[in-house]
């Protein structure tokens, strides 16, 4: 088993969630999306949010992420959190999970295809192309998107040299 603590700024998830769903709530909706608790826009306006754990256990990386980012417009009947995001990948694929509620709810959000990671010396990157929504995560968005919609790509580095 690999852990690896402390972990912050030593990695991170990046993700754009869905770039129709941005296009709409900026463009279409006139509403706007702010990132925090170290979440940050790159400049290619997908979110990263830094590691805070990553642990290897059977063939598994759990990785934890710190940060959110919140989706709103129509005067706040669209209201959509992603805070803290967790990704567990393995051989089958991955899962995607975050607190979508300022009450703690966690919800499954995306499953991703099977990417293995590219591992070098210093560190592990992993992209997965192919990540849609999953039933629990239709919700989210307002039921809009039926499950197996696609969404951005995901891409995660973790530094793993200690
Ligand atoms: C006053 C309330 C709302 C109005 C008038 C409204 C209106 C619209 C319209 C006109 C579109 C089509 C946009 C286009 O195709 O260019 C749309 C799409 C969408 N709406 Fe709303 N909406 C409302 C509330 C919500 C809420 C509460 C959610 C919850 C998350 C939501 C999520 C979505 C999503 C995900 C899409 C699809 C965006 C895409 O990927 O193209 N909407 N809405």
């Amino acid at each position: 088993m690999t852990s690896l603590h402390d972990a912050v700024n030593r990695g991170s998830l990046t993700w754009a969630v869905r770039d129709s769903l941005l296009r709409y709530v900026t463009v279409v909706a006139r509403g706007s999306y702010t990132v925090e608790g170290g979440a940050t826009i790159t400049t290619d306006g997908a979110f990263a949010f830094p590691l805070r754990r990553a642990v290897q256990t059977d063939g598994q990386w759990h990785l934890s992420f710190a940060g959110s980012v919140r989706l709103t417009a129509h005067h706040g009947f669209l209201d959509v959190l992603i805070a803290d995001p967790e990704l567990v990948t393995g051989h089958e694929g991955g899962m995607l999970s975050a607190r979508t509620n300022v009450d703690g709810t966690t919800t499954l959000i995306a499953a991703t295809d099977a990417e293995v990671p590219q591992h070098s010396d210093v560190d592990l990157a992993w992209t997965a192309n192919d990540v849609h929504l999953l039933e629990s995560g239709v919700e989210l968005f307002g039921g809009v998107y039926p499950a197996g919609t696609d969404l951005a790509p995901l891409k995660v580095r973790v530094s793993l040299d200690s």
